[in-house]
């Protein structure tokens, strides 16, 4: 198999060239030479407004990004996305979350069918189960309503559902418990269940396959839990809700397909919150709030599609991280927002950008050898991460490029919080730009000994993301940023960014290994020796040797 050609096209050695002149130019001299950059680089489209002024680039700098985005063909790429081509190569499947947003007016073809229409049947046969669930309508077999709902699912059908509840709880019913379970550790059931009724409780399964051994060990779990105080298979139908494109296996776990929500092969595990997977969504903040929603990641579709390269906010985001990856061999991303509601944010993007760009092959299967993929995100909502890692980001050795989030107006307006709070953004993201030099810090009478440790060398890059508010709108377009940055990360790497090929292996292993746990008998273990040790202890243990 042939190496990627990636590095060798002209935009990628000019930006090798170019790097080697701006690598140690100062932001703030790069600042002190242009009074207005500040106002200039930035970008606005769909409620967001992006400050990308404090990125180590100049305008050679974009030109070329842009040239390379140019190169790899990304207009073409969007424009096969959103035409339902097949770019999903290695699963042969168009790759349409951008469908689940479009409107009734819309056609967008999968195999010569329009599928906008059975987007928005799903969309009104959900609308119509919240608004009877939230109104007391649905009843559960003692004729009681619905109080508590409890998801069940793992991956893109969980992550997603949970960062949305938690984003938009201000805007959730009260009177209602939402729960998630999502890891095979019984704990997880066991926890979110202990002081929940039945009678009043609500299960949604959500899984794309309904074939993944967590969510399936849970709902099981469930079912007897369930069952255990109904005592009554007809009342399952009452209780239990599935979300899934695999309608047999929904059936054959004895859930009536009538309260089953489809979704399509097109739309990819972690590209779903906004299909039938947002189902727990709908039920917490009604289906206005959902419908607002789809309505900002529709804004940012539309923005991403038709926006110039050099104003499209998704563009400029997924080059800047192509620019940290791969010249400054930057490692993380660090996503920071400074709102308590996104707390599972950073935990969701992970899905989002790790699954998506953690590939090692080309689209031609040509091996990636002289370049990186995808960075490693993680964050932590501020202020708190300030008190915990954000010292290695002002001095460590490693470069680590931050995104900055937040919002001009509190949805928990409280004496001067919000404005401690903003403040945090604002000195962070000018901390890590600017520094503070050896000179200053003489000049504040520091010991010479003590002033290495107090210099802050600066040149640390970020992304500052601003709104108005944490509505629904926003909570979608921010979503679509991050989805629409990746899909042009992917495009530069020519990678596959629709397949997960890679949590394959590990899930045939675990599948081998479980009789060998349970078995009374002693197996024939066969693995290496390490494995076999740790199987043969945890036996032990269990007192089974
Ligand atoms: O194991 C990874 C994965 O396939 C994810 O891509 C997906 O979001 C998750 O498992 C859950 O899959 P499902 O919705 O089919 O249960």
């Amino acid at each position: 198999m042939s190496e990627s050609i990636l590095t060798q096209t002209p935009a990628w050695q000019a930006l090798a060239a170019h790097y080697q002149q701006i690598k140690n130019v100062p932001l703030r001299d790069i600042f002190a030479n242009d009074a207005t950059r500040g106002e200039r680089l930035t970008a606005e489209a769909a409620g967001l407004y992006l400050d990308y002024s404090k990125q180590r680039a100049n305008n050679e700098t974009i030109r070329l990004l842009l040239r390379l985005a140019d190169e790899r063909g990304l207009r073409a790429k969007i424009d096969a996305m959103f035409r339902g081509d097949k770019i999903n190569v290695t699963e042969q499947r168009a790759v349409l979350h951008v469908a689940l947003r479009a409107p009734r007016s819309e056609k967008i073809f999968v195999d010569g069918v329009d599928v906008v229409p059975e987007v928005h049947a799903v969309l009104d046969k959900m609308t119509a189960f919240a608004e009877r669930v939230r109104a007391g309508a649905w009843r559960g077999y003692t004729g009681k309503p619905i109080r508590n709902v409890v998801n069940i699912g793992i991956g893109g059908s969980d992550l997603g559902p949970v960062m949305a509840y938690e984003a938009l709880k201000h805007y959730s019913a009260r009177a209602m418990t939402f729960r998630f379970v999502s890891n095979v550790d019984g704990t997880d059931f066991a926890e979110a269940t202990r002081d929940l009724d039945a009678a009043e409780t609500l299960f949604i399964i959500s899984s794309k396959t309904f074939t993944t051994l967590e969510t399936m060990t849970n709902a099981h779990t469930a079912r007897a839990w369930f069952l255990a105080q109904a005592q009554d298979e007809k009342a399952i139908a009452k209780h239990f809700v599935a979300v899934s494109t695999n309608a047999t296996q929904v059936e054959n776990f004895g859930i009536d397909t009538a309260n089953m929500f489809g979704f399509w092969d097109w739309v990819g595990g972690r590209y779903s919150m906004d299909s039938a997977i947002g189902l727990s969504t709908m039920l917490a903040v009604g289906p206005e709030n959902f419908r607002a929603l789809l309505a900002g990641f529709r804004a940012m579709d539309e923005h991403f599609r038709a926006a110039p390269f050099e104003s499209n906010l998704p563009v400029l985001m997924g080059l800047f991280g192509v620019w940290y990856n791969n010249f400054f061999d930057a490692q993380t991303v660090a996503v920071l927002p400074y709102d308590q509601y996104l707390k599972r944010f950073p935990a969701y993007l992970q899905q989002l950008t790790m699954e998506s760009n953690g590939k090692h092959v080309t689209l031609d299967g040509a091996y990636i050898t002289n370049y990186q993929t995808g960075p490693i995100y993680w964050g932590e909502p501020g202020t708190n991460g300030q008190h915990s890692f954000y010292q290695l980001i002002h001095q460590g050795t490693k470069l680590i490029p931050c995104d900055f989030i937040g919002f001009a107006n509190p949805l928990n307006p409280l004496g001067a919080h919000h404005d401690i709070l903003m403040s945090n953004i604002f000195a962070q993201a000018e901390a890590l730009a600017f520094g503070k030099t050896v000179a200053q810090v003489q000049a504040e009478g520091t010991p010479a000994w003590l002033v290495p440790h107090r210099t802050f060398e600066g040149n640390r890059p970020s992304n500052v993301i601003l709104a108005d508010k944490l509505s629904p709108e926003t909570l979608g377009a921010l979503v679509a940023l991050y989805e629409h940055a990746v899909f042009t990360q992917g495009a530069v790497w020519d990678i596959d960014s629709f397949d997960q090929w890679g949590v394959e292996l590990g899930k045939v292993l675990a599948k081998k290994i479980i009789p060998e746990l349970e078995s009374v008998a002693a197996p024939d273990l066969k693995h290496d020796s390490s494995t076999n040790a740790l199987i043969t202890r945890y036996r032990r243990l269990r007192g089974r040797a």
